[in-house]
């Protein structure tokens, strides 16, 4: 038995194959390619030593995703694939939800139609909108998204929870993700944005590289320690991990299941800049600029309920974080591309 993962080429899915295959699990990787490259499979495949099947193919193509249940048997399924830039999804609101809601529609049905009912979906922090409370744990009360892609997230979630009801044979894991960074160790695989990144991470590491000269800090006049905003960053190879023990949970068939994935500290833009300056041995030259448009002050998460169930804890500090984005970057100055 397989598990299928969509989006296994992107920067989590790929890192995701990878701590499933070093488990023993079979895996099939679904992806259109939209924003990530075949070449993060192949990178999957030398790092593990081990195969997996993969398939250049959309979610919303029933009949592609039919063929793909019908040949392959599927046991659960690690859904990854959607778009994620939230700026973007300002602008083509009816491409995100067109994509992600459909898209997830599409492959629960094509799950039910071969009797596929366990799902691990992708949430994120972002379904708590301004946090009734800091540290967020899951009993916080999902709150108001500011853009389309946070509202895809806080609906599908409702969407798989509303497949449970109806049919108790369903078995979801919401996985709400915090500030996933880093890269494997071998500095094989990393996140790969196109054009000009939109994450913090991605930037410092552009700045750092040379490609762009100088980061833009979105505000210093919020309420935390330094005035700049405070995430829970993760290590992706912990957030891969996570999902490992998802799937394990899966087996214990437990209906709907939401966690929180991170690390429960908190840093703030200005500590990144430092953390990563040591880890590359440079200056990262930054100016600050006006708040941008839904960012909240501060966002970290308490992680007990994925420690006691998941027996699952993030395991790796910001210092690795930060060294393991620069060595993906450093070695791979243009990501998949040559
Ligand atoms: P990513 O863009 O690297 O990976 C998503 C993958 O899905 C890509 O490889 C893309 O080609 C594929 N895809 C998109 N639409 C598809 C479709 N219709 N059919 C088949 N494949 C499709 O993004 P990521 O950072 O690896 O994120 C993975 C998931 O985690 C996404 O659902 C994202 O929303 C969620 N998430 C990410 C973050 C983050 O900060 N990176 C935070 C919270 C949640
Ligand atoms: N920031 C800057 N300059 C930049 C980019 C970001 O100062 O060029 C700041 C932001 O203002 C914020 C922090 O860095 O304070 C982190 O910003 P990111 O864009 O890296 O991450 P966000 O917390 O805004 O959003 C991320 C994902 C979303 C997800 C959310 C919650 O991009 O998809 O975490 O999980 F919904």
């Amino acid at each position: 038995m397989s598990i299928l993962v969509t989006g296994g080429a992107g920067f989590i899915g790929s890192h995701t194959c990878v701590e499933l295959l070093n488990a023993g699990y079979q895996v099939v990787v679904v992806d259109n390619l939209y924003n990530a490259s075949e070449k993060a499979v192949e990178r999957v495949k030398e790092i593990t030593g081990k195969d997996l099947t993969f398939y250049k193919a959309d979610i919303r193509d029933k009949e592609a995703m039919n063929a793909i249940f019908a040949k392959e048997e599927i046991e659960s399924v690690i859904h990854f694939a959607g778009l994620k830039a939230v700026g973007e999804s300002v602008a083509k609101p009816l491409e995100y939800y067109e994509n992600n809601i459909g898209g997830t529609i599409t492959l629960c049905d094509v799950m039910r139609n071969h009797g596929v009912k366990n799902i691990i979906f992708s949430s994120s922090a972002t379904v708590y909108g301004d946090p009734a409370f800091i540290p967020i744990t899951e009993e916080c009360p999902k709150g108001i998204c500011t853009n389309p892609y946070g509202w895809t997230k806080w609906m599908l979630e409702q969407i798989l929870t509303d497949l449970h009801t109806a049919d108790p044979e369903w078995n979801v894991v919401l996985l709400r993700y915090f500030n996933p960074i880093g890269a494997h160790k071998s500095g094989k695989i990393g996140e790969d944005p196109k054009g000009i990144p939109n994450n913090l991470m991605p930037y410092i590491t552009q700045v750092a590289i040379g490609k762009l000269e100088c980061l833009g800090v979105f505000g210093n006049d919020y309420d935390t320690p330094d005035g700049t905003g405070v995430r829970d960053y993760i290590h992706v190879v912990d957030l891969a991990v996570g999902h490992v023990r998802a799937v394990e949970k899966l087996k214990e068939k437990a209906g709907v299941s939401v966690y929180n994935l991170g690390t429960g500290k908190g840093y703030s833009v200005l500590d990144m800049v430092k953390a990563f300056s040591k880890a590359c041995g440079k200056e990262i030259p930054y100016q600050i600029k006006p708040r941008r448009a839904g960012d909240i002050a501060t966002c970290y998460c308490d992680a007990t309920k994925a420690k006691n169930e998941l027996h699952w804890k993030a395991e790796r500090g910001l210092e690795e974080m930060c060294e393991d984005s620069w060595r993906w970057q450093s070695q791979n100055p243009n990501g998949y591309d040559d």
